[in-house]
């Protein structure tokens, strides 16, 4: 009897435990780890304009004929951050200007200087870059010091650069806008105007290559951050290229860019 009941509660007390068993939510999952970096986001196409016409940014490669330089290097790696696709596009200075202001590109990396002007026609990323305006003059020119002694002297830059709008500020400079600044330094070399005014890497590079002919004055006169542009609008492009600009640049990438290609070409 004793040994009948005990066997009866011990298949109630089994039966019941794999009822409970059904009924019972099943335990909570650990969560699936997200991984993070590139698949986080979907992949976007978007166009980015640059001039290629201004070392050691963006250059277009002699041989290869393909886009080169630290902007080109940054954009890409940008972009590998931000699971973007690129499609490049090369043009003047003047038609990315506009045509950043009119929508037609979704972005452009071209040391575009971030102004508050241009802020009205366009967005820029967090800034990536400093530099300044600098001289180069002729090497046997010593009347030229800094920015006053353009003073009744032709200086060129590159038309609507910031090296030009500097240069339009100058009591009596006579200035001499171009659409290439290598053809501002051509003319320099030879003797056709006084002065080039440009970004302090770009100016150092080209006198590093023509030490005999031209060279710099003093230090850079202003302090200009590089952003890269973004069409208005384009809000969470912008925040994607903000997001892959930080994680490229935790990575060490800027100084690891300007030893490949600024340290190398002054
Ligand atoms: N930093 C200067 C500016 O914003 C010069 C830019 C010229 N860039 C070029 N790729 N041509 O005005």
């Amino acid at each position: 009897m004793k040994r009948a009941l005990f066997l009866s509660l011990a298949v109630v007390m089994v039966l019941s435990l794999a009822l409970a068993g059904c009924t019972q939510p099943a335990p909570p999952q650990a969560p699936t780890q997200v991984p993070a970096g590139p698949t986080e986001v979907p992949p976007l196409d978007i166009s980015v304009v640059t001039d290629a016409t201004w070392p050691p940014f963006e250059m277009v490669n002699e041989t290869t004929k393909g886009l080169e330089g630290f902007d080109i290097d940054l954009m890409n790696a940008i972009a590998k951050e931000a699971n973007l696709k690129i499609n490049w596009v090369n043009i003047g200075w003047d038609a990315l200007l506009a045509g950043m202001a009119t929508g037609q590109y979704d972005a452009s990396i071209s040391v575009i200087t971030i102004t508050e002007d241009r802020k009205k026609d366009m967005l820029f990323s967090d800034p990536y870059y400093d530099a300044g305006q600098l001289i180069a003059v002729r090497i046997d020119n010593n009347d030229i010091k800094g920015p006053a002694d353009l003073k009744g002297k032709v200086a060129g830059a590159q038309l609507d650069t910031t090296g030009d709008i500097e240069i339009g500020k100058i009591d009596g400079a006579k200035r001499k806008p171009y659409d290439d600044v290598g053809q501002a330094i051509l003319d320099l070399i030879n003797g056709q105007i006084d002065a080039v005014v440009a970004d302090s890497p770009l100016i150092r590079g080209y006198v590093a290559k023509n030490a005999s002919k031209i060279k710099s004055v003093g230090e850079p006169f202003t302090e200009e951050y590089y952003g890269i542009a973004v069409r208005k609008g384009g809000e969470a492009i912008l925040a994607r290229i903000n997001a892959g600009l930080k994680a490229v640049k935790d990575q060490g990438l800027i100084e690891q860019l300007s030893d490949t290609w600024v340290k190398t070409a002054e």
